[in-house]
């Protein structure tokens, strides 16, 4: 059953066909998704990637997980190097795991097994175009995505660009789900408005997880 308008969280809204939010799921595991970022970027450092058409990101990113994402000017891939340390990208901690295989699980897609995680750090202003997550080697596996911090409006379209967006407000621990139908469904963040977070301070993080 869906808890809808509980006033307790964590609560869920349907988003789309395969789409779910779980309203601030991950409240309980702030702290911890916040220090096993402060470990990762000691790691493997956020930095703002270019695109293939020569954009450089507002967005600032790094990963964790056996493969991250990362793109320049030759294109989009997932590897088990950082390109700008050389080595691998740090270990997804175990709370992170943990935590995207329950939100998978109660958005109704089980035995999610993840093996990157990007993580994405907004400052105010920072924005993500609309773009599907398309460099999956399989789609059968769904994306999850965690929000912590400054909040942000998120788009969520549809198959084809040029359909109508939903647009919806995501919050300090809201973790969104999306696989089936809406897999490549597009998406995107609207430029995040100026804040001060008790937890992140001026930023948004996101957390997506995906199986590549
Ligand atoms: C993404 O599309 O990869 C991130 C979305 C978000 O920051 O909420
Ligand atoms: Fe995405």
């Amino acid at each position: 059953m869906l808890d809808l308008f509980a006033d307790t969280p964590p609560w869920q809204e349907p988003l789309a066909p395969g789409a779910t939010i779980l309203r601030r799921r991950a409240l309980a595991n702030a702290d911890i998704l916040m220090a096993g970022i402060r470990d990762v970027s000691a790691q493997s450092p956020f930095r703002q990637m270019v695109t293939p058409g020569g954009y450089t990101m507002s967005v600032a990113m790094t990963n964790c997980g056996s493969v991250g994402w990362a793109t320049d000017i030759h294109g989009y891939v997932y590897a088990r190097l950082d390109p700008q340390t050389g080595r691998n990208w740090p270990e997804m901690p175990a709370a992170f795991l943990a935590l995207a295989q329950a939100c998978a699980q109660e958005a109704g897609y089980e035995h999610f097994q993840p093996d990157a995680c990007l993580i994405n750090r907004y400052a105010p202003g920072a924005k993500l175009s609309l773009h599907q997550d398309k460099d999956e080697k399989t789609l059968q596996a769904p994306i999850v995505s965690v929000s912590l911090g400054l909040p942000a409006v998120f788009q969520f379209g549809g198959l084809k660009r040029n359909d109508p967006l939903q647009r919806v407000l995501l919050e300090h621990g809201d973790v969104v789900v999306w696989g089936g139908e809406s897999r490549l469904f597009y998406h995107g963040i609207q430029p995040l408005k100026e804040g001060h977070h008790p937890t992140t301070d001026a930023f948004r993080y996101n957390l997506t997880f995906r199986h590549t």
